[in-house]
């Protein structure tokens, strides 16, 4: 299958190579129903309904949880894209567009939910603190989990805890990013380095940034 990530004129957190090589792990399982914790604003939730819409015709479901401007339960240890306190670009005519023009604010539910309004019958946006409102959701149904949220190892301890709860002995995937070297984040790696111990589970590294689970 040709895949092809785009970025839709919109800041993503999978920029050029990294965004095929994301689409390249969901092609390999050919999931139904995806998850991902932090959809910032929206560009691999789209990328991911485009492939799935591909690969299943309209049978998909997509959940995205972020914080959507709500406040995070342990604000201080959470490391959030900078981008996000003042929306700035490099792009002079993305400024002038998304903050004059349009004074659309990407990282919103509305924003996100205009940019994947063509799968509107196959998705469900959620805003709140993954530490608050994972547990609340189901997750049962659940194939391929995008973990990339927020960064502490409170949080990802969290994430992973409730997602393996649901996922887990059903070799379904986990995938995490800010692993490896590439876009390394240490507390997101001993985070995960627990985890996989605690529960005895195999860990691949995917070139050097993603850690995948099988559950
Ligand atoms: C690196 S960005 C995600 C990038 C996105 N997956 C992409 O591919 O473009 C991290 C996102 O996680 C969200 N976030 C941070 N801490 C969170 C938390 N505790 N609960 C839910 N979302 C959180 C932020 O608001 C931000 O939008």
């Amino acid at each position: 299958m040709n895949l092809n990530y785009k970025s839709y004129w919109r800041k993503t957190g999978l920029k050029g190579k990294w965004g095929n090589i994301f689409l390249q792990r969901l092609s390999t399982y050919n999931p139904k129903n995806v998850l991902e914790i932090g959809v910032f604003c929206g560009v691999t939730a789209r990328n991911t309904c485009d492939l799935l819409d591909k690969i299943n015709g309209k049978d998909f479901t997509y959940v995205g949880v972020d914080l959507f401007g709500s406040d995070q339960s342990e604000k201080k240890d959470e490391i959030e894209p900078t981008f996000l306190k003042d929306q700035k670009f490099s792009n002079p005519l993305k400024n002038i567009y998304y903050n004059y023009i349009l004074r659309e604010n990407l990282n919103s539910i509305d924003s996100v939910s205009k940019l994947l309004k063509k799968y509107s019958d196959n998705i469900k946006l959620i805003a709140g603190d993954t530490n608050k409102v994972l547990k609340e959701i189901n997750l049962q149904n659940i194939d391929f989990a995008f973990l990339d949220g927020g960064h502490s190892y409170q949080t990802v301890i969290n994430d992973l805890t409730i997602l393996y709860e649901s996922m887990k002995g059903k070799k379904k995937v986990i995938l995490c990013d800010d692993y490896g070297k590439e876009s390394y984040i240490s507390e997101v790696e001993k985070a995960i380095n627990n985890f996989t111990k605690q529960n005895n589970l195999e860990l691949n590294i995917i070139e050097n940034r993603f850690a995948e689970i099988i559950t």
